[in-house]
């Protein structure tokens, strides 16, 4: 809490810490009130400096101080709200601090904090401060060593970092003792306390060590870790294979708890997780629940080596693991789920969320440059950007040179705190590639566009691409030099049959039918030779930069590029293009009021696609379904809800009334009865079989509306009940209420599934939704305190409803405003991500314009509001 607006921290003020730590000794009395936490920590001091000692610190009481081993008189040392600074220390000491939390009354889950009966802990960033007084950053690496003593009965299972050396009990209380043997940042700390069961299980690394599994739950979810140590085993061995990485330490624990800010952290051989990416089974769990488990789990167990062993040396160099390791569990289920669908569900993900970040108040490079709370950079540009840069010198490099490089970077700086530059340089050095241009990624924010054109030479045979890249103004940010960009591509014959690729001056062409040209300058030529017919180019494959393409392609092209590409990533992208042009066409039509011009091309296209038997179920799946209402709202110069949401119900009408034949015939070849299993034929086929029938329902058919209400009331697994229930939700009729009722009643025990229960309301199209909302805050089952609630109810109405968000009375903008001033005090993390239904505000009409920012300044004025909420606020205002 600040009553001043606060500071914000600069990456250009960055200097080495004070003062070092050896060993850090951790002791917790869990009490029933209280606890006790008492650090005695081994200082020295780093360099030749007589600069005071000054600890974080934040949110506790203090009791005492010794330095080495006398106690401190209280003019010694000097406490404020944020710190515990000594003067006077010697070349190296011993600490003794004593301090008692309150994690029973922890609502921000920073810290130590009681999930249900269960005591946990989160310090990344900067929570670690609220144990004890502590160096609270990356850079400051130790060894713990760290007891827990509790009652014995509520909290038989007590853990922590590394492997357990001693333990030991005396009346109704007992103790252990853990100890890590790794040096780590105090954000990688982890304390658990509670009454749990535990899937046991073991993994036997390549050079032979065995390192026991175990997965912690409370009893009634015991049932529900099977997949989740599956996926473990899986992202274990996958490391091995393909990065030559084995795990360290003899135990490898997961603790999954109910109330968590965000999906899991990566603490040193103790992750713990949101229960939502642990908890499965074919009843509870969907398809993409399935899908989610497994990334989450692989990402943090990636993070051992990227993020741990390999650490932050401030938090400006947050993506030097969050890139990193996204990159690696992006190709984790590209490798083991299905490559085309893992690139189509990562580029929707950018397009959806990033580039909106990058046009907008927030937008930030992926290194930024300040910031005010570090909490609120933990953002989809640091994250899945950060992976996109990754993967460019993935594609600059080749994989062997960037196998070299990361090989390079663990021999390096294994046991360091290291930069984003140190990461590039060792991909530099072990590959020979020039990296100084491509460092622009880190530095400059926004999305490049790359405006594309072509020319055919029939007396020469020559194609040229002509490519001119740009990238609008961000924040702090003006002007913006050339960006390196991989572009990928290849040409196409007028049968569809990749073309022989040979740039000019080359002898030969290359053997591969895709081409990864550099773009270096604001404008490049690229002239291919030898070409007896004009090809269709198919541009940026697999996606090979995060850039926007400007190019002027026919419906008749894109039709064509859909059905023939090879490349099956840009043919699913030439779809979602043929059909964005469309319905920008139709809004603009709406706008205008003129009448509405047919898609014929388009759902020609989509009738090809959807009867092509050779195409993988999942990808037919994907490629009819129509960009996302925000997708699209993104691309106008002004935002008009209604429009696009009018203009993209119509046209699934359309297509569903044209193709009700091939739909309907789909369907039925993809309903099978073989029990559940998930794998990429099976999730693929349910996909696409509710695909058919959300279009089916778009018919007002009787029959269909039958069979989906069968489906609803029958299936044996969660995909295909929630893709009925949510279908039958959107119906206004008399059967709804009963629908609502019959799920709660089927899962009014399983947190998890309630909160689809309460997302399909929140996002429900029907007038009245608001008031919906409002009345569920109340439901018995909602409880503001736990994030998943937040994020179902509160967060799919804001950010999952844009119609009704964006009711043109502001009563949707309201709403917001009364539950930020409620989670600000409570969690300010959850508050601020909150804000974010609003960071397009500029983009909006100007009614809607003037509530919008009338509500952030609001807020921005409510006495005693967080770092976190402040910042996103005045931010999205100033810019
Ligand atoms: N490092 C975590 C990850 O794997 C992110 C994270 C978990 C986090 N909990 C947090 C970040 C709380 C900030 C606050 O991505
Ligand atoms: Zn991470």
């Amino acid at each position: 809490m600040t009553t001043r607006a606060p500071e914000p921290i600069y990456l250009k003020d960055y200097t080495a810490p004070d003062y070092q730590v050896d060993t850090l000794e951790l002791r917790f009395e869990l009490g029933e009130h209280e606890t006790v936490v008492d650090a005695t920590t081994l200082l020295r001091r780093n360099g030749d400096h007589q600069r005071a000692l000054v600890l974080n610190g934040h949110d506790m009481v203090l009791i005492e101080v010794k330095l080495e081993g006398r106690k401190l008189e209280p003019v010694e040392y000097l406490v404020d709200d944020e710190s515990l600074t000594i003067v006077k220390v010697p070349e190296s000491f011993r600490l003794d601090i004593r301090t008692i939390v309150k994690p029973q009354q922890n609502t921000s889950l920073e810290g130590l904090y009681k999930s249900s009966e269960t005591f946990c802990t989160q310090c990344e960033a900067e929570g670690f401060r609220k144990i004890t007084y502590y160096l609270d950053r990356p850079d400051v690496m130790a060894r713990f060593k760290t007891t827990i003593s509790a009652e014995k009965k509520s909290f038989p299972v007590m853990l922590s970092n590394g492997n357990m050396v001693a333990s030991g009990g005396k009346g109704d209380r007992h103790w252990v003792t853990w100890e890590d043997p790794y040096p780590k940042p105090s954000y990688l700390f982890a304390l658990v306390a509670g009454d749990l069961a535990c899937l046991e299980d073991q993994f036997v690394t390549r050079s032979g060590r065995e390192v026991r599994l175990r997965i912690y739950t409370e009893h009634h979810n015991a049932h529900k870790c099977g997949h989740a140590m599956a996926a473990l085993k899986k992202s274990m061995r996958w490391d091995e294979d393909v990065y030559g990485l084995e795990y360290d330490l003899d135990i490898f624990m997961i603790v999954a708890v109910d109330d968590f800010n965000m999906g899991a952290m990566e603490n040193k051989g103790l992750n713990i997780f949101n229960s939502k990416y642990v908890l499965a089974d074919p009843q509870t769990a969907t398809d993409d629940d399935y899908a989610a488990i497994e990334s989450v789990i692989a990402h943090e167990y990636f993070h051992n080596w990227t993020g741990n062993r390999v650490t932050l040396r401030d938090w400006f160099q947050l993506s030097l693991k969050e890139g990193l390791t996204v990159f690696r569990d992006q190709e984790f289920s590209a490798d083991t789920f299905s490559r085309p669908l893992a690139r189509i569900g990562d580029v929707r993900v950018l397009r959806s969320h990033q580039f909106p970040e990058d046009a907008g108040p927030m937008a930030h490079p992926v290194r930024p440059e300040k910031y005010i709370e570090i909490n609120n950079f933990y953002t989809v540009t640091i994250y899945n950007k950060g992976a996109e840069v990754i993967r460019m010198m993935h594609t600059l490099l080749g994989a062997e040179a960037y196998r070299a490089g990361m090989d390079l970077y663990f021999k390096r700086h294994d046991g360091e705190a290291v930069t984003t530059d140190e990461f590039v340089a060792a991909m530099e050095d072990a590959s020979g590639i020039d990296l100084q241009q491509f460092r622009r990624w880190y530095s400059q924010a926004g999305t490049p566009t790359l405006k594309i054109t072509d020319d055919y030479d029939t007396g020469n045979q020559t194609y040229t691409l002509n490519v001119e890249q740009s990238c609008p103004a961000s924040p702090d940010q003006p002007h913006k030099l050339p960006f390196h960009i991989p572009l990928a591509v290849g040409l196409l014959d007028d049968q569809g049959a990749s073309m022989k690729l040979r740039l000019r001056g080359e002898s030969e062409p290359t053997a591969q039918s895709t081409r990864v040209l550099d773009v270096r300058a604001s404008t490049e030529q690229f002239v291919f030779d030898n070409l007896g017919t004009r090809p269709t180019p198919s541009l940026l494959r697999d996606f090979s930069a995060p850039v926007t393409l400007n190019v002027e392609q026919s419906a008749e092209q894109l039709a064509f590029l859909s059905a023939h590409d090879p490349n099956p990533f840009n043919r699913w992208d030439a779809g979602q293009v043929n059909a964005l042009n469309h319905m920008l066409v139709r809004i603009y039509e709406i706008q205008q009021q003129q009448p509405r011009s047919p898609a014929p091309a388009l759902v020609a296209a989509m009738r090809s696609t959807l009867t092509d038997t050779e195409l993988e179920p999942g990808l037919v799946g994907e490629a009819m379904i129509l960009p996302a209402e925000s997708y699209v709202a993104e691309q106008l110069e002004t935002v008009d809800v209604v429009a696009v949401h009018e203009v993209r119900e119509a046209l699934r009408r359309e297509i569903a009334t044209q193709l009700r034949d091939e739909l309907g015939t789909v369907f039925e070849q993809c309903s099978s009865n073989a029990g559940y299993r998930f794998d990429p034929d099976e999730a693929g086929r349910r996909k696409l079989k509710n695909v058919c029938l959300a279009y089916l329902m778009e018919t007002d058919d009787a029959q269909i509306e039958s069979a989906c209400l069968r489906q609803f009331k029958n299936a044996d697994n969660m995909t295909d009940v929630l893709a009925a229930f949510r279908l039958l939700a959107n119906l206004d009729n008399d059967q709804r209420p009963g629908v609502l009722a019959d799920f709660l009643e089927r899962w009014r025990d399983d947190a998890l599934v309630l909160d689809k229960w309460f997302t399909t309301q929140a996002t429900c199209k029907l007038p009245n939704t608001l008031a919906a909302v409002r009345e569920l805050l109340g439901h018995p089952t909602f409880n503001i305190r736990n994030p998943n609630k937040v994020r179902a109810l509160i967060g799919g109405f804001c950010f999952g409803n844009p119609v009704h968000f964006h009711a043109q009375d502001g009563s949707g903008y309201d709403f917001l405003a009364e539950q930020v001033r409620i989670l600000d005090p409570m969690n300010p993390q959850i508050a601020a991500r909150l804000l974010g239904a609003l960071s397009r505000w500029r983009k909006f009409d100007h009614g809607r314009r003037e509530k919008m920012s009338a509500t952030l300044d609001s807020i921005t004025k409510i006495p005693g509001l967080s770092k976190d909420t402040f910042e996103i606020a005045s931010k999205t205002l100033s810019v």
